[in-house]
């Protein structure tokens, strides 16, 4: 076991966890912070995205030991206008990928607000959506600001 500082949606956490443990496991298991997802737990799907000093990060293969800036999760974005524009657009299915999702697409628009098609499924390629309902994400990113 080893210490961990993290800030975390604004908020200092000081814990142990031994080493090799990821970030979506703390968050998740230590944290109580179950709106990120784990699907793969390989890199893979993007359901474990969280932002780390405001860049997508896939939290199942950051070692939590290694995190060296701000941590928001989906917890943190919960007024964000995207999560109104994803339920808008009826860009929701099961709803498994859409905490990863928006997480990614928060990252997106506040880099560049009015995002092109193209760079949006540029920015929203390592997050996989098993429903197939990309082009609803399409234009929840494209209509975000109502
Ligand atoms: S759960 Fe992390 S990328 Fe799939
Ligand atoms: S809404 Fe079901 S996996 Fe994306």
């Amino acid at each position: 076991m080893s210490e961990v500082r993290l800030t975390i949606n604004g908020e200092e956490h000081v814990l142990d966890a031994a080493v090799g443990t990821s970030l979506a496991s703390v968050l998740r298991d230590r944290l109580g912070l179950t709106g990120t997802k784990i699907a793969c737990n390989e890199g893979h799907c993007g359901a474990c995205t969280v932002q780390i000093d405001g860049a997508p990060h896939l939290s199942c293969i950051t070692l939590v030991h290694a995190v060296a800036g701000e941590v928001t999760t989906i917890e943190g974005l919960r007024d964000h206008p995207l999560i109104e524009a994803f339920v808008r657009t009826d860009a929701v299915q099961c709803g498994f990928c859409t905490p990863g999702q928006v997480v990614s697409a928060a990252a997106l628009v506040a880099a560049s607000p009015q995002p092109t098609r193209e760079e949006i499924r540029h920015a929203m390629a390592g997050n996989i959506c098993r429903c197939g309902t990309y082009p609803k994400i399409e234009e929840a990113i494209l209509t975000w600001q109502g």
